[in-house]
């Protein structure tokens, strides 16, 4: 399977969203990554229903939605009505993360679990079966633009090994730090998606950054 591109619109032009949408809608990308970030979970607030609501009335891809705040379980139902297709909590935001997947997938979305960059992922072997994705956070959430850590290598290949042992399809997704650097090597260690931000908006022509990033083999 071809990997997957999800724009993060983190870094897009707020002043001009609708334009930032379209580029991607007429791109090689897959996906528009979205982030919520409640200045709670990390210390940052981004935006939430409604631009959500705006970006889903334009975009012809789906809405992968990266939840960056604490006790998801209150707002599954109003992300649904919103338009995600692929809701992700984080696992160190959830205290019954098995009862908050099995909500996100009674409202008919893909569940997706996020792990910090300290958190083991050992620690979803099991509930590996319940989830059709897990983000690997490359950079500790919360802003744009941060420096790659390296340890997401090593954890991607225990994750793909994890899957196979449970024979089971998942998509690994990496988000933080994502450029042409380190995305070869990402796809080689075993991931399916990647999230790319300042990488795509920072750049000089958005759209051939992200068919570049499209067309990465290993
Ligand atoms: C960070 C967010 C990321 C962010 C990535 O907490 O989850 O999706 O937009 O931005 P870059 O690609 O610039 O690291
Ligand atoms: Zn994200």
């Amino acid at each position: 399977m071809a990997h997957i591109i999800s724009p993060s619109l983190l870094s897009a032009d707020f002043n001009n969203l609708g334009k930032d949408v379209e580029m991607i809608n007429n791109s090689e990308a897959d996906w528009f990554h979205i982030d919520v970030m409640d200045g709670v979970f990390v210390p940052n607030i981004s935006f939430g229903f409604p631009v959500i609501s705006h970006i889903n009335k334009v975009a012809t891809k789906p809405l992968d939605v990266h939840l960056m705040i604490v006790d998801p379980d209150r707002y599954i139902e109003d992300f649904k009505k919103v338009g995600a297709d692929y809701l992700t909590v984080h696992y160190e935001a959830c205290t019954h993360l098995h009862r908050t997947v099995q909500s996100i997938h009674n409202s008919g979305m893909k569940a997706g679990v996020s792990l910090n960059p300290h958190t083991s992922v050992e620690l979803l072997y099991d509930m590996l079966e319940d989830l059709d994705l897990v983000l690997l956070m490359s950079v500790n959430p919360g802003f744009g633009g941060q420096k790659f850590i390296e340890n997401t290598y090593s954890k991607i290949a225990r994750l793909r090994e994890m899957a196979e042992e449970k024979g089971t399809d998942l998509i690994i997704e990496i988000d933080g730090g994502v450029d042409n650097t380190n995305a070869e090597k990402l796809i080689e260690m075993g991931a399916d998606a990647l999230v790319a931000g300042s990488f795509v908006f920072k750049s000089e022509n958005p759209t051939s950054t992200i068919s570049n990033l499209k067309s990465l083999k290993f």
